[in-house]
This record gives C-alpha cells, sequence and structure tokens, in this order.
C-alpha cells in the first residue's frame, strides 16, 4: 500500500494517520520498507543486488515477477501417461499442454481452479509443481535401489518427483521441522510410492537433495508480498543457515554418490556464491551442473547445483 500511494503520487503519510478508520501512522522501519527502487518495482535496497545477479536479465525478469504465474502439473508416471492426464483433466474442462523439453510437465491454459476435484489430482497422476523444480528433478542422476535422501524435505515436492522418475529407489525425508512433513504419508500413498522419515538420517546416500529455505526471489510474482518483507537480516540469517545445511548435507553423501543443492531464489549470495564457497572449502566435492532457471523461459525462478563426491 505504500508502494502504491508513492506510485500514484501521494505521500504515505497523509493516508497512514491514525486518524478515524485510517491505518496507523508509519514506523520509520515501514517507511524505509515501502522505499521502491526504480522501474523494477522491487526495494531499493535490493535492486543492486538484483541488478548484479541477473545481469542484462535484471529488468526484464523483475517485470515478469509482476505478471500471473502459470500453473503446471506434473505427471506421475508411477500412476500413468502424461496422455491419461489429459483426458482425465479435459473430462472437467480443464486444459493443458506438455512442456516440449520434458513431456511430463504440463502447463494449464484453461480451468486451474478445478484441479483438486479432478480425478487426475485425487487419484495421484498429478501433482501442483512447477516447471523449474519439475526440470531440476529430470536433471538427477539416479539408478534403480539408490539410496535418497531429501534433507529439506518440508511437504516433500522433490522427493515425490524423484520417486516418479526412476522405479525402485530407496526414498528418506528428513525436515528440522518435522512438522512439516506432516502431509508426506498421504501424499505418497497418492502417489503410489513409500517415503520413509527420518529425525536423524543413518548411513550415507547415493543422492542427498538439499532444497533449502530462502528468499523465495524466484517465485515473488506468485507472492509479490514476499519482496517487501525481506530485510538484509532475513537474507543475512538465510545466507548462515544455507552454508550450515550445505556442509550438514554433505556429510551424507556416500563416496560417488552427489549432493544436490536447490534454492527458488535468484540472487548469487544464496545461488553462484553459496556454491562457490562451499566447493572451496569442501574439496571432496567437484561440480557436475549447475543451472539457473527464471520466468523468461515459463517457469519460476530457480537454481541448481550438482556436486559430486570423490
Ligand atoms: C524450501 S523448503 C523445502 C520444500 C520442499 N523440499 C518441497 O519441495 O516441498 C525448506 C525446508 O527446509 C527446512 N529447514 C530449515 N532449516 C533446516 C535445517 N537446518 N536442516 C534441515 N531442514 C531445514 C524447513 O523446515 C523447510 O521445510
Amino acid at each position: 500500500m505504500i508502494g502504491l500511494c508513492r506510485e500514484a503520487g501521494r505521500d504515505p503519510d497523509e493516508v497512514f494517520t491514525g486518524a478515524g478508520y485510517a491505518p496507523e501512522p508509519l514506523s520509520a522501519e515501514e517507511r524505509a520498507a515501502g522505499d521502491r527502487g526504480d522501474a523494477e518495482d522491487l526495494p531499493g535496497w535490493l535492486l543492486p543486488l538484483w541488478r548484479q545477479s541477473l545481469g542484462s536479465e535484471a529488468a526484464a525478469v523483475a517485470e515478469a515477477m509482476g505478471r500471473r504465474a502459470p500453473v503446471w502439473l506434473r505427471v506421475n508416471p508411477l500412476r500413468g501417461t502424461a496422455g491419461d492426464a489429459l483426458s482425465l483433466l479435459a473430462g472437467d474442462g480443464i486444459e493443458a499442454e506438455a512442456w516440449p523439453d520434458l513431456t511430463d510437465a504440463l502447463r494449464v491454459t484453461a480451468g486451474e481452479r478445478r484441479i483438486n476435484g479432478n480425478r487426475a489430482y485425487l487419484e495421484g497422476l498429478v501433482e501442483l509443481q512447477d516447471l523449474s523444480p519439475q526440470l531440476a528433478c529430470a536433471a538427477l542422476p539416479l539408478q534403480e535401489g539408490d539410496r535418497v535422501l531429501d534433507y529439506c524435505a518440508g511437504g516433500g515436492g522433490k522427493a515425490l518427483a524423484l520417486a516418479g522418475r526412476q522405479p525402485g529407489l530407496r526414498l528418506f525425508a528428513h525436515d528440522a521441522e518435522p512438522a512439516r512433513m506432516a502431509d508426506l504419508p498421504a501424499r505418497a500413498e497418492r502417489a503410489g510410492t513409500h517415503i520413509e522419515q527420518v529425525s536423524q538420517p543413518k548411513g550415507v546416500f547415493d543422492l542427498v537433495v538439499a532444497d533449502v529455505p530462502c528468499s523465495g526471489s524466484g517465485t515473488w510474482r506468485r507472492t509479490p508480498d514476499a519482496k517487501w518483507r525481506l530485510t538484509g537480516d532475513m537474507l543475512e540469517e538465510l545466507l548462515r543457515t544455507q552454508g550450515e545445511i550445505l556442509d550438514k548435507a554433505a556429510g551424507y553423501v556416500a563416496s560417488a554418490g552427489c549432493l544436490a543443492y536447490m534454492t527458488c531464489s535468484l540472487l548469487a549470495p544464496e545461488n553462484d556464491d553459496a556454491i562457490d564457497a562451499f566447493l572451496a572449502r569442501n574439496t571432496r566435492f567437484a561440480q557436475i551442473a549447475r543451472h539457473r532457471w527464471t520466468p523468461l523461459t515459463a517457469s519460476d525462478g530457480f537454481f541448481m547445483a550438482l556436486l559430486k563426491c570423490n
């Protein structure tokens, strides 16, 4: 609302007066938080970092963050094919099209509000998941029988995507806040798989996925308020947590196994810088791949680095 006032050429203090039904007067912190930086519609303090992180794409990506995000579905091969999903969806007037580079990713073009009542969703044939995490999971090396640890599992979106990609995985889910995994057993059952929840992972794993807590800057078109809530202190705290998680997760990777680091952020300190620093202090690991997706290629902003343990 502060930003809207400024955009309309009004001084927010004329609106935030506390008089009658008007909102309370602004604190100094609120006034600073609403300081919009330039045409990118981003907080002023963040603008240099955004530009440094995105280079020549900075303005275009910021502009794309102001548009409505498409809805994406992931087809679960354990339950059927993309063709099966498309015909079940069509039964409820839901239109979707497969993404050419990943045919199990369906972009919904009409009827998205009916998805959670549709049979394809209720029977675990499709899950809601943005394109970029689907592309990231599709890029991970998997073999039948692999032990896979989803170290920051939350609702289990990544573990479920991996279960669908390679049958016969032994999947384990961990989260510092186990309550976040409460829905995972039901989701796994719906998807036709099993994911074991662990409070303390035991042994080592062929693949460890660290989908770390982050600023969420890649998904700001879905949560536009989040960019105004983020502060420099919060970002610093996130960077510390991300480094700690990387080091912890690395300890669970088997020799010749892989560590996949993921964020839904576009900010370099959370992505490239975090991985560069990790590789500098962990000579056991070498980089295999690094990808960044932005809304300029249809998906949310997302980052993935795949590292191999010697
Ligand atoms: C981005 S979310 C994970 C989303 C999830 N992978 C998905 O696809 O639905 C990050 C998760 O990391 C967890 N987390 C935060 N700090 C952690 C830590 N130190 N160790 C492990 N998990 C942590 C949070 O509780 C949160 O559930």
